[in-house]
């Protein structure tokens, strides 16, 4: 208990993010000791009508009790389902927002005995339309007196650059920028987290990482299948703002920057920051955009969208360190499998005395998921009587290697990082701005139907004009290589 009784308030938390990602991830990390019962109370706000052993018995379903519980079984899911109280109101009502108040302090022990500071953890698992509206509830009846008020918000932060300012504007009213915490799960990734660290604690990639020895870098993110009932949401969206501008951007951020100062938070976003700055303007001609037939079918749809669920766009980024290099990002839905991968790919050997380029291209790669790995690809020789080249590679598995560990969820962190002050793997605003000022332009002619979608068949690779503009950015795809996850007993 460090700071005093803790209050968690999910808003929305009736909602399928809360049952599926906030309630999971605050019971992982209850079960791990990280917000011991009598230091922590756990408020659901919403809407319906629940008592809270409704509530309690929604999210019950989702809670795993899996190998890192102190204790076994279902012993664990109620006492983690004692700390949850529920309170029902509207968004926009002082008089349950009072009624929030009055639940919070009620259970805050101030000065009773022990700590007399509290903090208070809000968690908006809402629609963004009401934002605003809950964040000036919050900020006029539930402020913390005795400690420090957390707010986390979630994605879309906005549509577009305007939008995004206006809501950025109206938040920033209420609330310091380090009382918010934008997640973006992506960050939250095992994988994404080890970036900073691979990149500057090792010396194999230092001389490496630039302009003299890349070729091309990748971000991909595939799903296999397609928005599935979502697609009313979706078709506000699209791909570019439900994974691109976001995820794929931060992810970009990482493995591109400079080395920070320090480790701090405000160190690492601002050499984030200065990437964005360097992004130039997105061509025509470096984006493919597609949608999967049969996308139109989907509730909510209307049939002359012109949504794109996948996309391919080129980067630019115009530094010392990555002029001429393209970064290539891909993401899709509905496509022939479900993965996300970083994959540098590194020029020709000069002076290539065993004629090796068509054995294929040294290429370093992170898989984010399934199967978190890093592997590097390369050429040996093939074992046996003859000289020959092979393609073979150096492999961290991580279920190989880290057979004891269980990898936290994304969402488990970040609310851990959030209780804990840590800003580092969250989104500034400054940052934000930036990401919305690269997509924008696109995303406007995009809208207004300027822009077309192809179409694709849904379980393939998204448009072959995707394919085309890849390897016209200077990809070179390796054949007959394929990376195999290691199988365990
Ligand atoms: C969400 C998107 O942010 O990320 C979804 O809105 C997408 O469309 C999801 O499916 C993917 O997350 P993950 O962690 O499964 O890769």
């Amino acid at each position: 208990n460090q700071g005093g009784f803790l209050s968690v308030v999910v808003l929305g938390a009736s909602g399928d993010l809360a049952k599926k990602k906030t309630f999971p991830a605050l019971f992982n990390l209850f079960k791990q000791g990280f917000i011991p019962t009598g230091d922590v109370q756990i408020i659901g706000y919403a809407r319906s009508k629940l008592t809270n052993d409704e509530l309690r018995k929604r999210i019950a379903g989702n809670l795993k009790p899996g190998k890192n519980a102190l204790q076994d079984g279902q012993a664990v899911i109620s006492e983690f389902l004692k700390l949850i109280t529920y309170v029902a109101g509207a968004y926009d009502s002082k008089e349950g927002f009072m009624e929030l108040e009055k639940a919070i302090a009620s259970r805050e022990n101030v000065g009773d005995g022990g700590s007399s500071s509290t903090r208070r953890l809000f968690y908006l698992a809402l629609p963004p339309s009401v934002y605003p509206l809950v964040s000036k509830m919050v900020h006029a009846h539930c402020m913390n007196k005795h400690g420090w008020t957390r707010v986390i918000v979630e994605k879309p932060f906005g549509k577009d650059l305007a939008s995004s300012e206006e809501l950025s504007g109206q938040l920033g009213e209420l609330f310091t920028e380090d009382q918010l915490y934008r997640i973006d799960h992506y960050l939250g990734k095992e994988i994404v987290q080890n970036l900073l660290v691979m990149r500057f604690a090792n010396r194999f990639f230092i001389p490496l990482w630039n302009r003299d020895n890349i070729a091309n870098v990748q971000i991909v993110f595939k799903e296999d299948f397609g928005t599935e009932g979502r697609g009313g949401y979706f078709d506000e969206y699209g791909i570019i703002r439900d994974i691109i501008q976001n995820h794929l951007l931060q992810v970009l951020c990482l493995v591109a920057m400079e080395k920070p100062v320090s480790v701090s938070p405000e160190h690492i976003r601002d050499e984030k920051v200065k990437v964005l700055k360097a992004v130039q303007p997105i061509k025509d001609e470096d984006v493919v955009i597609g949608q999967y037939e049969g996308y139109k079918d989907d509730e909510g749809v209307p049939n002359d969208s012109n949504t794109p669920t996948f996309a391919t766009v080129i980067v630019h980024i115009n530094n010392e360190r990555w002029d001429g290099v393209p970064f290539i990002i891909k993401a899709g839905k509905a496509l022939d499998s479900r993965k996300a991968e970083i994959r540098v790919q590194f020029k020709d050997v000069p002076g290539d005395i065993f004629k090796c380029k068509k054995q294929g291209r040294n290429e370093f790669v992170m898989r984010l998921q399934p199967s978190e790995a890093m592997y590097m690809k390369l050429t040996v020789k093939r074992p046996g009587l003859d000289m020959a080249g092979t393609q073979s590679e150096l492999d961290l598995s991580y279920r190989e290697r880290y057979q004891d560990i269980v990898i936290p969820e994304a969402y488990e962190r970040l609310l851990l990082d959030t209780i804990r002050g840590d800003q580092q793997h969250f989104v500034r605003r400054d940052e934000l701005r930036a990401a919305w000022e690269i997509f924008t332009p696109l995303l406007h002619r995009i809208d207004c139907g300027e822009f077309k979608c192809l179409n694709y068949a849904s379980g393939g690779r998204g448009p072959p004009e995707s394919d085309d503009l890849i390897s016209r950015a200077g990809y070179v795809r390796t054949h007959g290589y394929v990376w195999k996850p290691p199988t365990l007993q």
